[in-house]
């Protein structure tokens, strides 16, 4: 069978870092090939390259047969390559039809005269939506969708062409179970179709359903390639990854002393008038970590934003350390003590060039500085000393952290804004996905750092969509659906089926 794409001796350097060195990789029609590494290993880099969005500095790339020196986007695109990229490409200020064509308007000719055709564009459009299961109006603004929405729009982008081969990088980080059980129907479809599949991902379960072949790549360098069906499970795949086996996974230290200790933070009877949160209730004590559960949608975001002041609270009561908390907005929530690590960070999370530094100190910074503290009097040194326990307790991929953030790798800069909100010295933190994009030695840093800062006495509310982490983590678990609270159930007694039963 003839390969559809074959990438040889792949190197890429950018100013002071070798992304890539040396990379084989070939894709054969058909196939689901998952390129896996942790954050920072170069897998986007790679895939730019093939999309001609960067040029390698030394190596070759084929595709069917044909060398192609100088890739651009256009060649990539026209030989049937499409992307889906991690960071999502969707323009918010633009429909979603006018997203999904964006840059390659189709044309028809009306009396000889090209014009935009305009009901093809619709068409397609609504074909393609109802295949990644988008249940919208094409002329919707992207800006009204929620993030996982985004998601399925970046999908379909790639979906409206031809496609012969089909780069998907982290394309379910923000989807629904539902939602990525259908992306796998529609990558099943395509592979009968001859298509060959390039998937990234962090998420360890997902590879072993969908996957083919995979190759992992470690801080730039190629370390294998292997049918998944030798691949005897998780455990070596983290061990070729990391290139070392990582013990306690989850299961960090210290769960389930909360239960009965002194309540530290409460949430009364906190409702929104659109509805999306309706009558909330529940306590949060000394040591401990509430889980929220849910599918995506339930209600927990809207939630979070509501108590943190993003959103109007309709009714209802919040209380920390027995005093009632009035918050104004989200900076008055940060004076007050609290923290939130929103679950869109793209547009939330972080600054845009800005060293590691700065984007790690902003947060104490904004809660200790007084009106007439500006910027100047707060102490570099030790926003430094804080960066960079950050960088090295998350391990951070970076060349210092002097380093613009906007150079990193996608889960790297998740890590910077985790790091950020670590070292916001809050009493209670929000941490909506923490874990989002991250790979599998830094998740489990994660967990014991929230374990850590529990036991210092500090609360921490954790949202996920992974249950297996909510289940390692948490003391217990507020199951959320259509706004409400479904169940509170204990750490040490859930399930993921109890879970999923209480959320549906
Ligand atoms: N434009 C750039 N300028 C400088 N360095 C870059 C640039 N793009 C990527 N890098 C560096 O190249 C390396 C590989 O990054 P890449 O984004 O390919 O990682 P990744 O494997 O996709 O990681 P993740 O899982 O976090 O998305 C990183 O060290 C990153 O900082
Ligand atoms: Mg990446």
């Amino acid at each position: 069978m003839e390969k559809l794409v074959e990438m040889k001796h792949i190197t890429k350097k950018f100013p002071g870092v070798v992304a890539l060195s040396d990379i084989n990789l070939d894709v054969y029609p058909g196939e689901v090939h998952v390129l896996m590494g942790e954050n920072g290993a170069g897998k986007s880099t790679l895939m730019k390259i093939l999309s001609g969005i960067y040029t390698p500095t030394e190596g070759e790339i084929y595709i069917e047969g044909t060398r192609y020196k100088n890739l651009t986007p256009a060649i990539s695109q026209e030989r049937g390559i499409n992307i889906i990229y991690q960071e999502l490409s969707v323009i918010d200020e633009l429909s979603i039809v006018e997203n999904l064509f964006v840059g390659r308007l189709p044309q028809k000719k009306v009396v000889g005269i090209p014009i935009i055709d305009k009901k093809y564009m619709m068409e397609k459009a609504r074909e393609t939506m109802l295949l990644v299961g988008l249940k919208r109006n094409p002329m919707t603004m992207v800006e009204d969708l929620p993030i996982s929405e985004k998601q399925l729009v970046e999908i379909a982008k790639a979906l409206v062409w031809n496609t012969k081969v089909l780069i998907m990088d982290e394309p379910t980080s923000s989807l629904t179970l539902d939602e990525t059980q259908n992306l796998f129907e529609i990558i099943r479809n395509l592979q009968k179709q001859g298509v060959g599949i390039v998937y990234i991902s962090h998420k360890l379960d997902e590879i072993k359903q969908i996957g083919d072949r995979i190759t992992v790549l470690k801080d730039g360098g190629y370390v294998a390639t292997k049918m998944l069906s030798e691949v005897s499970g998780k455990e070596e795949i983290i061990t070729m990854m990391v290139g070392r086996e990582l013990k306690d996974k989850y299961q960090p230290a210290g769960r389930g002393r909360g239960a009965q200790t002194e309540v530290l933070f409460k949430v009364e009877n906190v409702s929104r008038a659109d509805g999306k949160v309706k009558n909330v209730s529940f306590e949060l004590h000394k040591h401990e970590v509430l889980g929220f559960a849910g599918l995506v949608g339930s209600g927990r975001t809207e939630l979070m934003n509501v108590i943190f002041g993003a959103e109007k609270m309709q009714s209802g009561k919040i209380y920390l350390e027995g005093k009632e908390l009035k918050i104004k907005n989200t900076y008055d929530a940060v004076k007050k003590g609290l923290a939130y690590l929103t679950e869109n960070r793209r547009e939330t999370g972080f600054f845009d060039n800005f060293e590691i530094w700065k984007n790690v100190a902003m947060e104490e910074a904004l809660r200790t500085s007084k009106w007439n503290g500006t910027y100047g009097l707060i102490n570099e040194k030790t926003e430094k000393l804080e960066a960079q326990k950050q960088k090295d307790q998350l391990n951070i991929k970076a060349t210092s952290i002097n380093q613009n953030i906007t150079e990193l790798s996608g889960g790297n800069q998740q890590k910077v804004i985790v790091g950020k909100w670590l070292a916001a010295n809050a009493k209670i933190m929000f941490f909506d996905e923490p874990t989002r994009g991250i790979d599998v030695g830094a998740k489990s840093e994660i967990y014991k750092i929230m374990r850590e800062l529990v036991e210092q006495g500090k609360g921490v509310l954790m949202v996920s969509s992974e249950l297996p982490e909510l289940l390692a983590v948490c003391d217990r678990i507020v199951v959320f659906n259509e706004g409400e609270i479904k169940a509170i159930l204990d750490g040490a007694d859930a399930t993921e089926e109890l879970i999923m039963h209480a959320a549906t």
